[in-house]
């Protein structure tokens, strides 16, 4: 597969107002050709950060309080101060959103930095003018337009006291590293195994099998804690759909029925194969699609 063949989760389609998108950049609501951020900034040099990805329906933002815990306790876990309470952070994703008039079928990622440094050198002591605060809303449709390609990669999913999985920092060279690999396999994405070997996560998403009616995900352990993960495991359970999370291997996920991903932007994306072999028909499966029309109704009702 070329490299223009590969499909990824977060497909969207052509937007041509997001050629005019205003940014946020420290406070300020500027036109996406203004929005720069320094050379010296820690984001750009160490990818030392965090962020959020968010979706806005019907002029609300999903799942918003989850969000915010996820980015604090984030930001915490890297003693970042963001310089602001979370009224202030919704503050400046409103205010981003207002400026662009958007209303729904919106993406933000909410990117927060340790900021300027003040030496082109790693010491977080460095960084001394506050954090780097950036908010890109996109108009954003996802349109991904067949099941995805998975291939498993030589790249792990690691232990907590490296960097930890579930940080949503910036530096994802793990996951691009695997990604890349993934597409020279031949396949969109990445399927990712964690210290044991148990399948664990993708380089963007999380993943979930199906076998004989029953949904099973991995443990949660080494992968992010996602927000849509989460929803889906919940769903299951309001809807006695068996649920489980728990170790399980290559052996177990190739002869599955069928095989998602989940994720703030795609919200169930089904997956095809997986190294080469068919994950059921390779087709969008009923319990898939059940759960997708189970999430699009939780979505309908938390964004009326
Ligand atoms: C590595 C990884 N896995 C999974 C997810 C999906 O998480 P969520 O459902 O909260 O969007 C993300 C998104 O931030 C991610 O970066």
């Amino acid at each position: 597969m070329k490299h223009s063949d590969a499909v990824t989760t977060h497909q969207a389609l052509e937007d041509p107002r997001n050629a005019d998108i205003q940014i946020y950049v420290n406070g300020d609501i500027v036109h996406r050709d203004k929005a720069v951020v320094s050379v010296y900034d820690s984001g750009f040099m160490l990818g030392d950060g965090i962020w959020e990805g968010l979706r806005l329906y019907n002029g609300k933002w999903s799942f918003l309080d989850e969000h915010m815990d996820r980015l604090f306790e984030a930001a915490l876990a890297i003693d970042l101060d963001i310089g602001m309470d979370r009224a202030g952070v919704v503050a400046a994703l409103e205010a981003t959103r207002t400026a662009n008039e958007m209303h729904t079928d919106v993406h933000a990622r909410l990117m927060i930095t340790r900021g300027v440094k003040v030496k082109p050198f790693q010491h977080p002591s460095l960084s001394r003018s506050g954090p780097t605060f950036v908010i890109i809303c996109e108009h954003s449709k996802p349109s991904i337009p067949r099941p995805i390609a998975l291939a498993t990669v030589p790249h792990l999913r690691g232990l907590p006291m490296t960097q930890d999985p579930k940080l949503n920092s910036h530096s994802k060279l793990n996951c691009v590293l695997a990604c890349i690999a993934a597409e020279k396999a031949g396949a969109d994405e990445a399927l990712m195994l964690d210290i044991n070997g148990f399948v664990n996560t993708t380089n963007a998403c999380n993943f979930f099998i199906v076998k004989k009616g029953a949904v099973w995900t991995s443990t949660g352990d080494y992968c992010m804690n996602g927000i849509t993960r989460q929803k889906v495991i919940d769903l299951c359970r309001a809807n006695d759909i068996p649920v489980f999370e728990r170790n399980y291997s290559l052996v177990d996920t190739y002869g599955a029925d069928e095989a998602f991903l989940t994720g703030t932007f795609g919200a169930q994306t089904p997956v095809s194969t997986i190294d080469g072999r068919n994950i059921g028909t390779g087709e969008l499966g009923p319990i898939t699609t059940r759960l997708r029309a189970l999430y699009a109704d939780l979505i309908a009702k938390e964004c009326p």
